[in-house]
């Protein structure tokens, strides 16, 4: 009993220290028992401990890459501004979508800095046409690509969103994205479509973004919204619908798989805002 409390003790002064575990005696009554419940309990809260001090710290290392990469995008942001005053008519086509490019990682720099002080904006929230948000989406992804990967929209010129523009973009550019290396995954040949659908309905919008690639594997499936988790692409983070999920529900709406027999369709439910 004695060694057992003085190690509870002991291990409760650095419980991070992994030396500090109690090592269970091969004792077959109470005591050994309770040594062993101990260990088990030692273990995970120690493990939980240092997690919980990895992702501060890696919360801290955000903020920082945040903050310089803000600054150089500052700097490029410059040079570009420049762009605009040669007359060259190809030059002045790609320099608008090159600085809307910018401002748009500028303001998400500035928004991953509040994020890292626990002061996340609370979307900002307008009624906004849908259409034009996805030119944006396939401009900033080079969709379509020529003979490669087609981009079909099948939503109606009027159809309007309540949402947060920045919000909406990351959503479906992520979303996109996913599509785009999921149909070129299948090899330098594979050819695949994008589709886009959109609906109102009932103070509500329905977005479906589909495509024609292999479908999510099932191992993917299991975590799809859980960070670090769901990646099975090679050079992925498994943060892209982590990030998606929980955009979509800062806005009150939800994000899911759907099923589907070919390729993968993903559903985006966004409720307008309650009048208040
Ligand atoms: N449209 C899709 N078709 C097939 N698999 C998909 C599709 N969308 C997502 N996946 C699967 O889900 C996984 C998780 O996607 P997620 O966007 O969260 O992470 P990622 O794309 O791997 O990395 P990143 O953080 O760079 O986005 C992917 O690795 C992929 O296996
Ligand atoms: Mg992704």
């Amino acid at each position: 009993m004695m060694r057992l409390s003085q190690n509870i003790q002991h291990f409760g002064e650095n419980p991070e220290d992994k030396s500090r575990i109690i090592v269970p005696s091969e004792r077959g009554d109470e005591i050994g028992v309770a040594e062993r419940e101990l260990e088990s309990m030692q273990r995970e809260l120690s493990q939980f401990l240092l997690q919980r001090k990895r992702l501060a710290q890696l919360g801290l290392a955000v903020s920082k890459i945040s903050h310089d990469l803000r600054n150089m995008l500052a700097n490029a942001q410059l040079i570009s501004d420049r762009l605009t005053s040669v007359s060259d008519p190809r030059v002045q086509q790609f320099a608008p979508k090159l600085i809307a490019s910018l401002d748009r990682a500028i303001n998400f720099c500035n928004d991953s800095l509040k994020f890292g002080r626990g002061q996340e904006s609370e979307p900002r929230r307008e009624i906004m046409k849908l259409k034009p948000l996805l030119g944006e989406v396939a401009d900033g992804l080079g969709l379509p690509r020529d003979g490669q990967i087609a981009w079909a929209l099948d939503v109606d010129d009027d159809v309007t969103v309540d949402a947060d523009h920045e919000h909406l973009f990351r959503i479906l550019s992520n979303l996109a994205s996913n599509a785009v290396q999921a149909i070129e995954s299948q090899g330098a040949e594979a050819r695949g479509e994008i589709k886009v659908k959109a609906q109102r309905e009932d103070g509500r919008v329905s977005i479906w973004v589909s495509d024609d690639g292999p479908g999510v594997p099932k191992a993917a499936r299991e975590n799809l919204f859980k960070a670090f988790q769901s990646s099975r692409r090679k050079g992925g983070t498994g943060l892209g619908l982590v990030i998606a999920a929980e955009l979509v529900a800062a806005h009150g709406g939800t994000l899911e798989l759907l099923d589907t027999e070919k390729g993968a369709t993903f559903q985006i439910e966004l409720p307008d805002r309650m009048v208040k």
